[in-house]
């Protein structure tokens, strides 16, 4: 996924896994509302806006960025187009940099897809975007065989490539990381990040930090 960071390779992205995290919102334990994302939010990768949705109950501004156009226009029309509060911005993630600083900044499902080698320049960005006192709260999926489709086999943990076929058909590989919650805090404290991360019973890995 994103291996070349491109508008396209977002786009092609995009289509392979929009619909992630989506059939299984409703179960997330809803730590947003323990987590309280107050102030100037920033999303990354915010697809077709679930999240953006429920960021905007407490934000007083929210700019959801993701890569392909199609994605804030579903965003936007969807869900968020009447508010003055949320702005969206077309960019690749790994190109962007921001041109503000932000309280909080949040991505749903995207961290396992960052390729390891971009592990660093991506926490590099997040520190960049964020306020003093910024924090930061990301939700992604844990190495459960049934978060993936019936007919969908997953890899083993430590793979790091994941077959998804699309309902009409073409089958695409993606790129996506399982990450232990317990390695992921350490990994990120050795960049100079505190982290509370966690993994539901099924499903969910979250984090917040600083
Ligand atoms: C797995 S989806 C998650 C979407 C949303 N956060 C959610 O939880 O439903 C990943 C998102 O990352 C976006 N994306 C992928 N590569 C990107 C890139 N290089 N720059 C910006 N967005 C990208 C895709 O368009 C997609 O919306």
């Amino acid at each position: 996924m994103t291996s070349g960071g491109s508008a396209r390779g977002a786009t092609t992205t995009a289509r392979r896994s929009a619909p992630c995290g989506l059939r299984r919102l409703r179960r997330f334990p809803r730590p947003s509302q323990r987590f309280k994302p107050v102030g100037r939010v920033l999303e990354l990768a915010c697809g077709t806006g679930i999240w953006s949705e429920q960021l905007l109950l407490s934000a007083s501004h929210l700019t959801a960025l993701d890569g392909p156009p199609e994605m804030l226009t579903i965003n936007a029309a969807a869900r968020l187009q009447q508010s003055a509060r949320a702005r969206y911005i077309h960019a690749d993630i790994f190109a962007w940099r921001r041109e503000e600083q932000f309280d909080v900044v949040f991505f749903g499902f995207w961290l396992s897809h960052v390729p390891l080698e971009r592990f660093t320049a991506f926490w590099q960005l997040v520190g960049s975007c964020l306020a003093p006192d910024g924090r930061v709260f990301f939700v992604d999926s844990c190495h459960e065989q049934t978060s993936t489709a019936v007919d969908h086999r997953l890899p083993e943990a430590e793979a790091t490539v994941l077959r998804r076929r699309l309902n009409d058909g073409p089958e695409f590989q993606i790129y996506k990381v399982f990450y232990d919650p317990r390695e992921l805090t350490e990994r990120l404290h050795k960049l100079g990040w505190h982290f509370d991360i966690r993994q539901t019973e099924h499903y969910f890995l979250y984090g917040t930090g600083h």
